[in-house]
């Protein structure tokens, strides 16, 4: 695969098969992504793979707590982005689509409430990422996390593996803290999911739009 078809094609999954990864390939998927590119080299990432008992323990601990609370009381790191054009557009219409693939009309908010729970099955994938950054890095190392990101989706879908970024766990930062043993001293920013795409899923068939180049480049 070449990387144009690599980016052309990648797009996030939402439903996974059972099917096992290897802890071999996602030794290398993580070992190539380290190659990511970050300022002055600081190399900011660190990521906490939950595979076999400790993800369903993770995934248990996480849904348990979700039925008592929509969310961890504090955030876990400064988000002050304000809700407002055109951003919330984009992503009403990224949920239209996807609640139409999934068949979830609107306003029904048990369907909705649990089909945001998926997340935090990562989707039914076998292997659950968890990305952590140290409180003392800023922004910067943040983009530095995002490349690294980015890396490993593309590197996994060329090894045929699917995989969904999820800003979703940092919501529940506190129970993700205690059961993968995260230091204090350590910001969860991301996760994502890693696994085999369920080919028949209709949620996996969501194409999500992009604005055309016009919009986003200033050429001066
Ligand atoms: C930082 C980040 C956080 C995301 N968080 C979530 C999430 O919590 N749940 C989810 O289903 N998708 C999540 N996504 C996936 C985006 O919705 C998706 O990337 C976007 O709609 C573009 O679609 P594509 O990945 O198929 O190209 C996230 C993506 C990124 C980059």
């Amino acid at each position: 695969m070449n990387l144009d078809e690599a980016i052309r094609n990648r797009k996030s999954v939402r439903q996974f098969l059972d099917t096992p990864v290897d802890r071999a390939l996602v030794e290398t998927i993580l070992e190539r992504a380290n190659l990511a590119p970050s300022g002055t080299n600081v190399q900011p990432w660190h990521v906490h793979v939950a595979m076999g008992a400790k993800r369903d323990e993770l995934v248990s601990a996480v849904l348990a707590h979700r039925e008592n609370a929509p969310q961890d009381a504090s955030a876990e790191f400064p988000r002050t982005s304000k809700r407002k054009e055109p951003y919330t557009s984009r992503m009403r219409q990224l949920g239209k689509d996807m609640y139409s693939l999934l068949e979830i009309p609107r306003g029904d908010e048990r369907a909705n409430f649990n089909q945001w729970g998926r997340n935090y099955k990562f989707f039914d994938a076998p292997v659950g990422l968890i990305f952590t950054i140290d409180k003392d890095l800023d922004a910067m190392s943040f983009l530095d996390i995002g490349m690294f990101m980015q890396n490993i989706m593309l590197i996994a879908h060329q090894e045929g593996l699917g995989t969904c970024s999820q800003g979703a766990w940092n919501q529940f930062h506190t129970v993700t803290r205690r059961v993968l043993s995260v230091p204090d001293d350590r910001f969860i920013i991301c996760g994502m999911s890693l696994g085999y795409a369920d080919p028949n899923a209709p949620v996996n068939t969501l194409v999500s739009a992009r604005e055309p180049m016009s919009s986003f480049a200033t050429f001066n």
